[in-house]
């Protein structure tokens, strides 16, 4: 992996050349038309890209289940920047997903000395609170920690078998001086993301992640590693169509056909093939050539967008078999908005953004002070127009307050004619985002005493 494609995950630069990032990680864009019922963020382009979305898409045109995860940092406040998240997770509920949220209390343990009573304590008040209030479903979400779902904690580790410190070196830069706790911290996250597919947590089915390209070298390092914990690969195959293929490893020698002194068995062999051509089969591809040998199935009729229903039998029969059949996990990805200062948000320095319980008064005095894309005087400003891509009080009415897109239309046109000057658009901006937020704290006095209800029976 490239050294210059490394987006450090703890790190507070943030790179937004969003086209370069789509180009070097091979993530797809996100065309907001192939979604049901598109919400905000995707009409705005704001979720820009995706890995398999289209695998969920189909889950969700077909009435099937599919599951979306998150997760937290239990410590700092929120604030606008971590609602982007939540926003989506709220839209994939809506569209029929189950919810899992990680509270990665032990993420923050390690890397951050924060205490797992502290933690717990932070994750309920400071965030799960919010979400209840954001609008998230208590009834099919699942809050658990870290710190209490050993299924997790075992997955870390046997997943853990599959990669190796040359591959942390590459994807997340760590060297000889690297601390320990930040190299167990993504195989932890490793298991987050894997485990809603476990029988006890649901079951094969599509999972999608939604993050910001900072987490995308987690999502990269859970997709290599599930990879090679697969039975049976499903690619394109270089003559057209499709090839299955056995991947021989320690743990299915016998299942697969290998006898002890590695010589292929033919017996056990042509049983897993024809077991595998059946399924093949039963999704309508008749036409299949096998080469038992080889352990490989081509499927000349079938296309790129058949591999994941097709991975998906696969990952059924290894499951049969004995083995994890684990899913790579979907992924989007959306744009940050601005720091209001011009920096990156950060919960460290509270005049970067605005936070869920700020006051009124406190957010209208941030976004008074806030950048501003309008002229130097007015006379320029009515001639030339404001910026609204400079414009603090404009990208937060897109990316948080404005719901409606053609009121957010009409404050561009206008701002951007010149017609509204800077002061007009962040009065606007207050306006709305004062809405926002008293809807926000109503919300969260209702739930106060219920948190509970999302937390799973092992976070109680
Ligand atoms: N590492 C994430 C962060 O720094 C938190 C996290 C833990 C997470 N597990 C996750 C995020 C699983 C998404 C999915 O915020």
């Amino acid at each position: 992996m490239e050294k210059a494609g490394r987006i450090d995950p703890w790190s507070s630069e943030q790179s937004t050349d969003y086209s370069r990032i789509v180009q070097q990680f091979g993530l797809s864009s996100v065309d907001s038309r192939a979604l049901p019922n598109p919400g905000m963020l995707h009409r705005r382009g704001i979720v820009f890209a995706h890995r398999d979305l289209d695998v969920v898409v189909d889950s969700m045109n077909s009435n099937e289940p599919f599951g979306v995860l998150t997760g937290l940092m239990p410590s700092g406040r929120m604030h606008l920047g971590h609602s982007m998240v939540i926003e989506q997770v709220r839209w994939f509920q809506e569209q029929g997903a189950d919810v899992t949220v990680a509270v990665a209390d032990l993420e923050a343990l390690a890397t951050r000395g924060t205490s797992l009573s502290i933690g717990r304590d932070t994750a309920l008040r400071e965030y799960v609170l919010n979400y209840a209030a954001l609008g998230l479903d208590s009834g099919n979400t699942n809050v658990y920690f870290q710190s209490s779902r050993p299924a997790v904690q075992r997955l870390a580790f046997t997943l853990g078998q599959r990669t190796n410190l040359s591959e942390f070196e590459a994807i997340y830069g760590f060297n000889g001086e690297s601390n320990l706790a930040h190299v167990q911290a993504p195989l932890v996250q490793v298991g987050d993301i894997v485990h809603p597919q476990m029988e006890e947590y649901g079951g094969l089915r599509p999972i999608v992640v939604p993050v910001g390209v900072d987490q995308d070298p987690h999502l990269r390092l859970t997709r290599d590693i599930v990879q090679k914990s697969n039975w049976f690969n499903v690619k394109d195959s270089k003559s057209g169509g499709l090839t299955v293929a056995l991947s021989v490893q320690e743990g299915n020698y016998s299942q697969l056909g290998v006898s002890e002194s590695g010589k292929v068995d033919m017996g056990p062999r042509e049983q897993v093939i024809a077991r595998l051509e059946n399924a093949i089969s039963d999704l309508g591809f008749s036409d299949v050539k096998s080469n038992p040998k080889h352990g490989t199935i081509e499927i000349p009729g079938a296309t790129s967008s058949d591999i994941s229903r097709i991975r998906m039998k696969a990952l059924s029969i290894e499951r049969q078999m004995g083995g994890m059949g684990l899913s790579p996990p979907c992924s989007t990805y959306h744009r940050f908005a601005v720091g209001m200062t011009g920096e990156k948000m950060s919960s460290s320095k509270p005049e970067t953004t605005i936070f869920m319980d700020d006051g009124i008064d406190v957010m209208a005095k941030k976004v008074k002070r806030a950048i501003s894309g309008g002229q130097p005087t007015v006379e320029e400003h009515r001639r030339h127009g404001g910026d609204v891509t400079k414009d603090v009080a404009f990208q937060y009415l897109q990316f948080f307050f404005e719901k409606d897109d053609s009121a957010l239309e009409e404050v561009k046109q206008d701002y951007e004619s010149g017609r509204m000057l800077a002061g007009e658009i962040k009065q606007i901006c207050i306006d709305s985002a004062t809405e926002w937020l008293n809807e926000l704290k109503e919300k969260r006095s209702q739930w106060e005493d219920r948190v509970d209800e999302f937390l799973a029976p092992d976070a109680l």
